[in-house]
């Protein structure tokens, strides 16, 4: 099953490849006059330049043999060449009465699937999770669902920041603040406590002050490298005492990843790659890739034509540590191994740009794997002032205070908009839980994900416009329409060639792959949204334009509600492939 576009390209291309033309001209696209026509091809002016000849005479050319077929109602031929297409309203209606029959929409499943590892989360053991997590768990999940439902096999990984200096730093700043502890005593034989003696909240607040201490004390700096020397060595005091920061910070991390609906298939982190680097850095530096410079070891990923400077990639530091791009190195060296990937798409801030180019280009070098390697770079949410956002108090937001803050402002709006209103408490909370998370899964997702935007929940939240409760209101709405077409005995039936009410909502209906196939090629969620947000406003315009229970007309009734049904099918699988629940009421 096809879009009215891939079917469209399709048709026309067969008509110049008729004029001896090549197949490709025939690239179908919706009108952007829709006041003169649906659809536009521009290929015969590429291809009369390649045929250096006239393009008009061309287009006319191709226009004559689209003019015979039975589905096209107007073929006009514009400008220097343009080729405009209507087609009849019975095409229109047979093309959306198949869609509807289709399994999955419509939607072609992929024809080579992929094995597809997702990175994306990055949180950091014993740092709170903030609002800057909200774009690499919500856009790399719904890139997770968008490739699975294209019939990849996905492995996301969270992979969480869990090793090198950080954990040095608190592990030394505890040893200076407990010595006594049997983590840091040479000589303690059997085992450690079970039970953690630290909690979240006490590593989230000791992690900053290590830092400044770090930061401005040679002598504290290097207590730091030393315990992250020990942890990298395996000593056993503080591996069991790091042990124990990773089993608070993923107990929380866990909770903010439920609360946001999100779901990871690994929970894996740089650690996890301890033991392959020593090996690693040794086959490098075997294979004439690593090497050392000034005590570091390192490898050059330069080329030649850069245009920028590229420096070399650290794989241990002149005091052996290890670094943030070695455990990715070899991460990359892991995942090959265990998954044999085509595509390792990671979702992270599009600041670490660097990092991952070097990353990248030393994977190459070194031969691992053949999968693509793509960086997913995002970037800020920033507040009012146009920089990262902070709190009122100027510290970072938490992202369990964003929910619990999105999921109030959520029930204010429900209050003010009087929806919901006669529900049991229960289930208008667990509403507002849904609205809220849509709202800000759907502000981050709307946003192209190079781009920064502003965090404004009074914005996000609301009932009216480009917004996530907006569009799950949309969906509601249908469904209670169909409901109450059930109630008095209607059910919908088959598809009518429309008239002038309906007509743009089929037209939107056939677009929806096109729509998919593009957040797919560009891994932008944001083509979700914005298709999502036009068959929203494309159904309400005929919503409003008809009184759908009340049409006298049997067939005409039904005809309708399969359209509100087909809009409702398209609305919940694109609202879940951005990873937005729609309630049954509200
Ligand atoms: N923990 C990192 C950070 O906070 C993000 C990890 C991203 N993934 C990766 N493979 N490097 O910046």
């Amino acid at each position: 099953m096809h879009s009215f576009t891939t079917w469209l390209s399709k048709r026309v291309a067969t008509a110049f490849v008729f004029a001896g033309l090549d197949a490709r001209f025939g690239q179908v696209t919706p009108s952007n006059r829709p006041d003169l026509a649906q659809f536009q091809c521009n290929g015969a002016l590429a291809a009369a330049k390649q045929a250096r000849s006239n393009p008009r005479q061309l287009a006319e050319t191709v226009a004559s043999e689209l003019r015979t077929d039975p589905a096209l109602a107007k073929v006009d031929v514009a400008g220097p060449g343009f080729l405009n297409l209507t087609l009849t309203d019975r095409a229109i209606a047979d093309h959306i009465a198949d869609l509807a029959k289709y399994p999955r929409l419509g939607v072609p499943a992929t024809a080579k699937p992929a094995t597809v590892i997702l990175d994306y989360g990055g949180p950091n053991v014993a740092k709170p999770m903030h609002v800057g997590h909200v774009r690499a768990t919500v856009i790399g999940d719904s890139l997770r669902r968008l490739f699975t439902f294209a019939g990849d096999r996905t492995v996301a990984d969270v992979h969480m920041g869990d090793w090198g200096l950080p954990m040095g730093m608190l592990i030394s700043e505890l040893e200076m603040r407990h010595p006594d502890w049997p983590y840091f005593d040479a000589d303690h034989s059997g085992p450690y406590p079970n039970a953690s003696p630290v909690t979240l909240d006490d590593l989230e607040r000791l992690y900053p002050e290590a830092v400044a201490a770090c930061r401005s004390d040679p002598d504290r700096m290097q207590k730091a490298r030393a315990a992250t020397f020990a942890l990298q060595n395996d000593e056993p005091g503080v591996t069991a005492l790091w042990r124990h920061f990773m089993d608070v910070s993923i107990a929380s991390m866990r909770a903010n990843f439920d609360a946001l609906g999100v779901q990871f298939d690994l929970y894996k982190g740089e650690a996890d790659v301890h033991h392959l680097i020593a090996p690693m850095v040794e086959e490098l530096t075997a294979k004439g890739l690593a090497e050392v410079d000034d005590g570091a070891t390192i490898v050059r990923v330069a080329r030649s034509d850069d245009k920028t400077e590229m420096p070399p990639l650290i794989l241990l530091k002149s005091d052996g540590a290890v670094m943030y791009g070695t455990t990715d190195l070899a991460t990359i060296k892991d995942r090959v191994a265990e998954y044999d990937p085509d595509f390792m798409l990671y979702v992270v801030d599009q600041r670490q740009h660097l990092h991952f180019a070097q990353v990248f280009r030393a994977a190459e070098l070194a031969g691992y794997g053949h999968a693509d390697l793509e960086h997913l770079g995002f970037g800020t949410v920033n507040g009012p002032d146009g920089k990262p956002f902070k709190t009122r108090e100027g510290g970072v937001l938490r992202l369990s205070a964003l929910i619990d803050e999105a999921r109030d402002k959520a029930l204010e709006r429900m209050v003010e908009a009087n929806l919901a209103a006669d529900m049991p408490e229960a289930e208008r909370a667990e509403i507002a839980r849904m609205v809220g998370l849509a709202a800000i899964k759907f502000a981050d997702l709307s946003n192209h994900r190079r781009s920064d935007y502003v965090f404004d929940l009074d914005r996000f939240t609301r009932f009216e416009g480009k917004t996530g409760p907006y569009l799950q209101y949309a969906a509601v709405r249908v469904k209670s329409l169909l409901r109450r077409a059930a109630d008095q005995g209607d059910a919908p039936g088959s598809v009518l060639p429309p008239g002038d009410v309906e007509r743009d909502l089929l037209l939107t209906l056939g677009q929806m792959s096109d729509a998919v196939a593009r957040a797919y090629d560009k891994r932008a969620p944001n083509e979700l949204c914005d298709f999502a947000f036009a068959l929203a406003q494309a159904f309400s315009r005929f919503y409003a334009a008809t009184h759908i229970l009340s049409e006298p007309d049997k067939a005409r009734r039904a005809a309708w509600l399969a359209l509100a049904q087909l809009t409702l099918a398209q609305l919940t699988l694109l609202l879940d492939l951005l990873g937005i629940e729609v309630p049954e009421r509200m």
